[in-house]
């Protein structure tokens, strides 16, 4: 805290100042409302002319998706709330700029092919395939400084703010880093499209989708089994037909991260022609985190006026009426697809925290995509201070959220993950067992502790041995 009242860091931005408007949904709105309104997780630029001009610059740039995109997505997840598909979203907690590699991210890829495959498999529901990537780079923090013998800095708040080093220079926030996340999220973007695009997604080459670090586990017994019987219908079909089947030969991949740093995300709001309002073509799909969804606040202005498909984390404080209210000022007109509440409560708190809010939204007629994040409510920090996810939580967080939701007569659409295709050891048990000796070997996370693809790959195992029955039914 201290460090900020440095008058060097202190942002000479006017607008910050302006009083804070009470009306919440009459105001009018524009890409930048959000500045008049009391922001919090904001880097601290210490050139604010800088800041602008990096901004100008990122206003004259090209997206990184279209409205198209933008809105076919918004009818899928509309689906899925419905229960006709099943979200599947995941990444990386943080993506990093010297992870924009092409084997981490193909590998990324592979992991959620596979666990698309398992859940449209033993689901009988198509899966709408939605990365936490090209785009995840910022990062909320529980304190603005960090303190490491007698020095405090500004906290690393991912690649688009600032460097992880314990250096003052790493962690002044540097506008720099708006543009060069703008570029790996285009990067990124670019050879994920290039790979579905080009047939790394074909069904008929499940072999593409296999990480060659794997070694034999009972796991990849049970996927290949499947893959196997997959294989053999589709060749079956094609016998019949007398001709490739269509359709098969690829997937679509959708983009999400957490819209945190609103300078960048009022930058990619763009209009486009033939559409009305406001579209962020920064991501298909962004989300507003748990800690910066006051209902008064920054992000929620800024929110409510873009047309993409928006999504919010809810924590276990969240009360229903919060809860509506936050679904008035950011879907007014209940429109298909456009509300998502992903719940990250804890295993150990969700059966009671989760059933009074899908009671009130299902007592005023709203039907949200409901996604469970079963990680963040389950983060631990060991003796050793090291960041850890009990794979037994994870799994029993999700299991629960399907009974609740069953409970309530609600329907759970989607799961939302940290994951990765790294033989990585940051999440405890799973198939392996993985032990806090483990956690030493292979533990690369700056932020949260992600899913290895072993233990991903259980996770759309269990959704589908426990809960197929009760996700499969159509709802009238
Ligand atoms: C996250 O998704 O990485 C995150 C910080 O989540 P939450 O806002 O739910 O804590
Ligand atoms: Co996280």
């Amino acid at each position: 805290m201290m460090f900020f009242r440095n008058a060097a860091y202190v942002v000479p931005m006017r607008s910050f100042e302006r009083s804070v408007t009470p009306v919440l949904d009459t105001a009018e709105w524009t890409p930048s409302s959000w500045r008049s309104r009391p922001h919090t997780q904001q880097p601290v630029y210490p050139d604010a002319d800088e800041l602008e001009r990096t901004l100008a610059q990122l206003r004259a740039l090209p997206p990184l998706v279209t409205s198209w995109e933008i809105l076919a997505l918004k009818r899928l997840l509309a689906d899925a709330a419905e229960g006709r598909r099943f979200l599947l979203q995941g990444g990386d907690c943080a993506e990093s700029f010297d992870d924009c590699t092409s084997p981490l991210i193909s590998n990324r890829l592979k992991v959620m092919l596979q666990m698309s495959l398992v859940l449209v498999h033993g689901l009988k529901l198509p899966v709408v395939r939605v990365g936490r990537f090209a785009g995840q780079y910022a990062k909320p923090r529980s304190a603005d400084t960090e303190t490491r013998d007698g020095v405090a800095l500004p906290s690393y708040r991912g690649d688009l703010v600032n460097g992880a080093a314990f250096t003052a220079d790493a962690r002044r926030a540097d506008p720099q880093r708006l543009i060069r996340g703008h570029a790996r999220s285009a990067m990124t973007m670019n050879f994920v499209r290039a790979l579905v695009d080009g047939g790394f997604a074909d069904l008929h080459h499940p072999e593409y989708w296999d990480l060659g670090w794997v070694e034999y586990s009972p796991l990849q017994a049970e996927y290949r089994q499947m893959v196997e019987a997959i294989g053999n219908s589709l060749r079956f079909m094609e016998t019949l037909a007398g001709s490739p089947l269509g359709g098969f030969q690829r997937v679509d991949f959708y983009t999400s991260h957490e819209a945190l740093v609103l300078h960048y995300e009022q930058a990619l709001t763009r209009r486009v022609p033939r559409q009305p309002g406001w579209f962020n073509l920064s991501t298909h799909y962004p989300w507003i985190g748990m800690r910066t969804a006051a209902l008064d606040g920054a992000h929620v202005e800024y929110f409510r006026g873009i047309r993409n498909p928006i999504a919010v984390k809810i924590g276990p404080s969240v009360t229903p009426d919060q809860l509506l209210r936050l679904a008035d000022v950011l879907d007014p007109e209940r429109e298909p697809g456009r509300l998502t509440l992903i719940h990250r409560m804890g295993a150990d708190k969700i059966e009671a925290a989760l059933p009074p809010l899908l009671a009130a939204i299902k007592a005023v007629g709203r039907t949200p995509l409901w996604v469970c994040d079963p990680m963040h409510g389950n983060t631990e920090t060991l003796g050793t201070g090291v960041k850890t996810r009990r794979f037994g939580n994870i799994r029993d967080e999700l299991d629960r959220a399907f009974d609740v939701h069953v409970a309530a007569g609600t329907r759970l659409g989607g799961v939302h993950l940290e994951l990765t295709g790294e033989n990585v050891t940051e999440c405890l048990g799973g198939a392996r067992d993985l032990t806090e000796t483990d956690l030493a070997r292979a533990y690369k996370s700056q932020v949260d502790p992600r899913l290895n693809y072993e233990q991903s790959l259980e996770i759309a195992m269990q959704i589908v041995r426990k809960h197929g029955a009760a996700a499969s039914p159509r709802v009238a």
